[in-house]
C-alpha cells in the first residue's frame, strides 16, 4: 500500500515558478512526493518541508534523505510557519506549496482512526500530541455544537438528526470506536448503500477538520505566508473541502482589491495596496486521468497569487 499519491504534483510544481537560490516552503509535507519533486526540478534552491504528523515526518524525512543538505524537515503545524522560519533565521520566502488535508495513509491504515470502513478507537488527530480526540468530541459536546460541526464541515442536512442521536446513544454507551458511529449512520440512514457511504464520510470529514482546527490554520498560514514572501513570490494551495477553497478564494480576491472604501465615496480614502495578484481566475483541477488513475484527486482544487512587487501596479 503507498503512502500518498501527490495530487495535481506538475501543475504545482509549475505554479510555483521556482527561481534558483530561492528559498521555499512545502506546508504539508505528508509523503514528501511534492517535496521531492520541487528539489529535483531545481538543485539550487533550498526547501522547508512541515508536517504535523510524526509519520509522516518520518516517511518524508526517508524519502528526502538524498537531498539532505537542501532540505530542513520540521515537525509542526504550518499555522507556526513564521515563528518556525525566524528560529532558522529565515525571515521571507519564495513561495509557498500547502496541499490540504489528510493523506492516503490516514485513511487506509484505519489505526489513526480517520476511516469509516474499519473499527478503530476514535482519535483522528493528525498530531497526536495534541489533546482533542473524535473520542472526547462524541462523548462530550453539547447537541448544538455537534450539529454545527456536522453541518457547517460535512455540510450534511441530516446534521442534527445525527447529533440527536449521537447525544441520545452516549448516555446508554459512550461512543468508543470509529465502529460505534459508522453502525449509528447505519441505523439512521436506512437507504441505499451510496448514499450511507457518503454520509459516513460527510461526518468522519467534519470531525476530523473541526478536532484539527483546519479552517482556523488555514486562515493564519494565509495571513502569515503573504507576510513573508518575497516580491514575486508565489502561494499556491491545493484544497479538498468547499470551505476551505471559498476562505482560499475570498482571501486572494481581499488581497488583490486596491480598495475597499464603499462604492457611493467620491474618491478613495483607504489606502489599501493590493499585495496579490491571482494567477488562477478559476481553479486549476485534475485530467480526466488524473482521476481516473487517483479517485481521490477528483476534488481537488488549486488556486495561485504572487505577491505583487509594487502595490496596486498591473504589471507585477
Ligand atoms: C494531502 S497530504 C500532503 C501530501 C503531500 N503533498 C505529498 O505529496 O505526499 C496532507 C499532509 O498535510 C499534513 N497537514 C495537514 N494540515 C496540517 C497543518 N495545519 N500543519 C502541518 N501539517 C498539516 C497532514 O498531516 C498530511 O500529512
Amino acid at each position: 500500500m503507498s503512502y500518498h499519491t501527490s495530487v495535481l504534483l506538475d501543475e504545482a510544481i509549475q505554479a510555483l515558478q521556482l527561481k534558483s537560490g530561492g528559498i521555499y516552503v512545502d506546508g504539508t509535507a505528508g509523503s514528501g512526493g511534492h517535496s521531492e519533486a520541487i528539489l529535483k526540478a531545481n538543485p539550487d534552491i533550498k526547501l522547508y518541508a512541515f508536517d504535523q504528523d510524526q509519520e509522516a515526518i518520518d516517511y518524508a524525512t526517508r524519502r528526502l534523505a538524498p537531498y539532505k543538505n537542501r532540505v530542513v524537515i520540521i515537525k509542526d503545524n504550518f499555522s507556526n510557519l513564521r515563528t518556525r522560519l525566524a528560529l532558522e533565521k529565515v525571515a521571507s520566502i519564495d513561495g509557498i506549496l500547502l496541499d490540504l488535508g489528510i493523506s492516503s495513509r490516514h485513511v487506509d491504515s484505519g489505526v489513526r482512526g480517520f476511516s469509516f470502513q474499519e473499527d478503530y478507537p476514535l482519535d483522528m488527530r493528525m498530531d497526536q500530541s495534541k489533546e482533542l480526540t473524535a473520542e472526547v468530541v462524541l462523548n462530550t459536546y453539547p447537541l448544538e455544537d455537534l450539529v454545527q460541526i456536522i453541518r457547517d464541515y460535512g455540510e450534511e442536512k441530516q446534521a442534527y438528526k445525527i447529533a440527536q442521536e449521537i447525544c441520545e446513544r452516549r448516555e446508554v454507551k459512550p461512543f468508543k470506536t470509529t465502529g460505534d458511529l459508522s453502525t449509528l449512520i447505519d441505523d439512521i440512514i436506512k437507504a441505499n448503500p451510496k448514499f450511507i457511504i457518503k454520509t459516513k464520510a460527510r461526518v468522519f470529514m467534519a470531525l476530523r477538520i473541526h478536532i484539527n482546527d483546519e479552517l482556523g490554520a488555514l486562515k493564519q498560514v494565509l495571513v502569515d505566508a503573504v507576510n513573508i514572501l518575497k516580491p514575486g513570490g508565489v502561494i499556491a494551495i491545493i484544497s479538498f473541502h468547499g470551505g476551505e477553497d471559498k476562505l482560499i478564494k475570498e482571501f486572494f480576491r481581499e488581497e488583490e482589491k486596491e480598495c475597499v472604501c464603499p462604492p457611493s465615496f467620491p474618491k478613495c480614502i483607504c489606502n489599501k495596496v493590493s499585495r496579490l495578484k491571482i494567477l488562477t481566475k478559476k481553479p486549476i483541477v485534475p485530467c480526466e486521468q488524473e482521476i481516473r488513475e487517483n479517485s481521490r484527486s477528483r476534488s481537488a482544487k488549486l488556486r495561485v497569487a504572487i505577491k505583487r512587487r509594487w502595490g496596486n501596479d498591473e504589471s507585477s
